[in-house]
């Protein structure tokens, strides 16, 4: 495992966390699909992820994970035709324009239950509590890589 291993670890608890049976999860900016490799087929009952990168997404769907699509989609053209128990931005969300108008928009591709994971390196507390405003903060876990580099991942109820 690399020096990252600790932040997907600390997203697949959050997952768990959720307590959700079989989620349907939604993996924005899912580059060549690191997180699957620490997920376990009873974490999900359908997992998507997209990225505009078609290379990352090629190796995504080469590694045939189960349960699991991959599609090359820009997230801020993307509008998906189903809903979703959890919502993931896994070091994404910074990349993106109109960062908050974005999650609002995936907001509304809940189903009745809804979560977001967020990472963020660095820590990035400006993005915790602008999130917070918005969203329930169920937990917020920060994790140090072996180089020292904080992350905190959190997962807010909507
Ligand atoms: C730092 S990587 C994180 C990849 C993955 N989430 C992970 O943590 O292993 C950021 C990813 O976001 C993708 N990305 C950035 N902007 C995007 C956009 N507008 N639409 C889709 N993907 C985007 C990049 O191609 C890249 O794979």
């Amino acid at each position: 495992m690399g020096k990252e291993n600790l932040r997907y670890q600390a997203i697949v608890n959050q997952i768990r966390e959720t307590q959700l049976t079989q989620p349907r999860i939604l993996d924005l900016g899912c580059g060549y699909g690191a997180l699957n490799d620490y997920l376990s087929q009873e974490d999900y009952s359908h997992f998507l992820g997209v990225d505009f990168s078609s290379n990352a997404i090629q190796r995504a769907n080469d590694a045939q994970y189960p349960n699991a699509t991959f599609e090359v989609v820009d997230i801020h053209q993307f509008y998906p035709k189903e809903t979703f128990d959890i919502i993931i931005f896994n070091e994404v969300l910074y990349y993106l324009e109109d960062q908050m108008d974005i999650v609002n928009r995936f907001s509304t591709y809940f189903n009745a239950k809804g979560f977001f994971i967020f990472s963020f390196y660095g820590g990035r507390e400006d993005l915790v509590h602008e999130l917070e405003e918005k969203f329930q903060l169920i937990h917020k876990e920060t994790v140090k890589q072996t180089d020292g580099v904080l992350w905190n991942v959190c997962l807010y109820k909507i």
